[in-house]
């Protein structure tokens, strides 16, 4: 987090880009979403060629989408441990035509949005398709309990001004297109991993984009997502482990300063906006050096 935390690191050589220049693939607006990094996930992996990309913390699982899209991976497996996250990944994959229709015919009033919050879905497709309809209308897409609905939204548009049907839409027709190439797995990423890190071994690139929670952590991880806690060290226990490339973004917390060298990682430093224009250094961190 401070200066001193990351003075170590160069920063990368390849400069961070204006998202609007990157194509939006997923439909969840996601708090720590990951669209930023794309063009160091282009250079990572056309480098690596993997014959897998695996994302163990997927979220709004933008590295999996624009991997299997833009041909940087054959496939990818995404793995997720909030059911309502799960729900929304499960239905998008197997049921995605009906997740469109249903977006083209909602109409999004408070009340409609209301009832929704309201009613306990009964099939995958009703609950993956309330997860998107919270997620795309409550304040800063949270979905962690005690969230609230976008009072003003951007432009004042209040609860409408994340709800674009024609664009989700669009975006779940395409992830259909793929959906052969996608595997999902609901549960734990820290006991998923290792299986398919044994099972792939050099032949897999995995993307780790954990909650982050250190004490004053930027990113305030537990305000942010349902399941916040993750063993770190154990994490990058695993990856010095196995052969697998990875390529793993973290707040320059000072804990995370001490595991990139005690496994001997290599580590880049990227300044990145937040919503309230503050600079906060990111640290992109691999097992070889990749952007010095
Ligand atoms: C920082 S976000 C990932 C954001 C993602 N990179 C994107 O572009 O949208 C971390 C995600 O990991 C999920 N998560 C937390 N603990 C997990 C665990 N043990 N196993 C799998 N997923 C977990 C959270 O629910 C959250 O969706």
């Amino acid at each position: 987090m401070s200066d001193g935390a990351t003075a170590a690191f160069p920063q990368s050589r390849i400069p961070v880009v204006n998202v609007a220049s990157v194509p939006q693939r997923s439909p969840l607006r996601y708090p720590g979403g990951k669209t930023w990094l794309i063009p160091h996930i282009r250079d990572w992996l056309h480098r690596t060629e993997p014959e897998i990309l695996i994302e163990p913390f997927a979220g709004g699982a933008v590295v999996s989408l624009t991997a299997v899209m833009e041909g940087l991976a054959p496939c990818a497996v995404m793995i997720e441990k909030d059911s309502d996250v799960a729900a929304f990944w499960r239905a998008a994959i197997e049921h995605g035509a009906t997740l469109s229709e249903w977006v083209r015919r909602f109409d999004p009033t408070r009340e409609n949005l209301e009832k929704i919050e309201r009613r306990n879905p009964r099939t995958v497709e009703e609950r993956g398709f309330r997860t998107l309809v919270l997620n795309r209308t409550r304040r800063g897409g949270i979905l962690a309990p005690g969230a609230s609905f976008s009072r003003h939204g951007e432009n004042g548009k209040g609860l409408l001004s994340r709800w674009y049907p024609e664009t989700l839409a669009a975006r779940l027709e395409t992830i259909g297109k793929y959906n052969d190439r996608i595997i999902f797995h609901e549960g734990d990423g820290m006991k998923i991993l290792p299986e398919l890190l044994r099972e792939w071994g050099r032949r897999a690139a995995v993307f780790v984009d954990p909650p982050y929670t250190a004490q004053g952590g930027k990113k305030a991880g537990r305000r942010l997502y349902r399941h916040s806690e993750i063993d770190h060290a154990a994490l990058f226990k695993m990856l010095h482990e196995h052969e697998a490339n990875f390529l793993m973004t973290y707040d320059a917390a000072p804990e995370i300063v001490r595991l990139v060298r005690r496994y001997g990682f290599d580590a880049v430093c990227l300044a990145m906006k937040n919503t309230h224009h503050n600079r906060i250094p990111e640290l992109v961190i691999t097992r070889e050096s990749q952007f010095a």
